[in-house]
């Protein structure tokens, strides 16, 4: 029997897509398997106006695969009370003066989450609790039309490299609580990935990059890693999706395809988000080119 549904996806652009006509909370098996199709082709989906009780964005997130832990932040992992798979990603203080949430008030820089691990998560979701009047917009590039854009001789330069992606730092610059600050990428903590990767579901291939501070192109001297680094670099706004939240919205993005990045805001507002990341279903594998 089909079942016809009501689910409307309209792209925002090159990357992005937002999905009408679903209730997150009680979508259907017809409905997730819609927006998974969705989403391989479109890279960051979109729920408008949405009700989700961070049970509800839990069940929702477990569709597409188990729930990775949140990240080590500035202000180490912070989690709701019962909580420990959601990442509070947050400007707000408690009652003792101390952050609920991850990132402060300042801008966060183009990355894709937890990328020095050796598995990294496939996707990340992001809920909007609070938001401020103005700032804290969240961008995304999308990775393949960045490598698209690059010319032959770039790709066939990098095409069998790896980037060592640095975990000392997070997208706001920040020390990860517990680790030592160095400005050497060759010896800090992190992983190397290679550098163009191909989508386990979709087949299509994309620059894998992670974030810029501290990324270090493997087998090179510096200098050398540093200039190729800043050309690479060059690319990846080819495809950008600007996302202005209101309350109650949802994101989803893959973290193979897309990097994301945050506008700063008033450190007088207040700002509450919920995040939970799906664990990597493998390793980022190199694509054939
Ligand atoms: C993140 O990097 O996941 C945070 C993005 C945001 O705060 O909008």
């Amino acid at each position: 029997m089909s079942v016809s549904l009501a689910i409307e996806v309209i792209p925002t652009g090159t990357v992005g897509a937002e999905v009408k006509g679903v209730d997150i909370a009680r979508a259907s098996k017809s409905e997730v398997d819609a927006i998974k199709r969705a989403w391989y082709r479109h890279d960051v989906l979109v729920f408008r106006d949405q009700k989700l009780s961070d049970d509800d964005l839990l069940a929702f997130s477990r569709h597409f695969g188990a729930l990775d832990s949140p990240p080590n932040q500035g202000a180490g992992r912070r989690s709701p009370p019962g909580y420990p798979d959601i990442y509070v990603i947050s400007n707000v203080r408690d009652e003792a003066g101390e952050p609920i949430g991850a990132l402060g008030d300042g801008e966060a820089a183009w990355h894709t989450d937890m990328s020095y691990l050796a598995r990294p998560p496939d996707a990340s979701m992001l809920y909007s609790l609070e938001i401020p009047a103005a700032g804290g917009d969240t961008y995304f590039c999308g990775m393949k039309a960045a490598l698209a854009a690059m010319p032959r001789e770039l790709v066939a330069r990098i095409k069998d490299l790896d980037i060592k992606h640095d975990g000392t730092y997070d997208s706001g610059g920040n020390l990860r609580k517990g680790l030592t600050a160095t400005r050497d990428p060759r010896t800090s903590t992190g992983t190397p990935h290679p550098i163009v990767i191909r989508h386990p579901e979709s087949g299509e291939r994309g620059l894998y990059l992670g974030r810029r501070l501290n990324a270090y192109v493997v087998g090179l001297a510096i200098e050398e890693s540093e200039r190729l680094l800043d050309r690479i670099w060059s690319f990846v706004e080819t495809a950008v999706y600007r996302h202005r939240w209101a309350l109650g919205d949802l994101v989803l993005w893959d973290n193979r395809t897309t990097m994301h990045r945050r506008d700063a805001f008033d450190p007088k507002a207040r700002r509450v988000m919920h995040r939970t990341q799906i664990k990597g279903s493998g390793a980022p594998a190199r694509a054939a080119v």
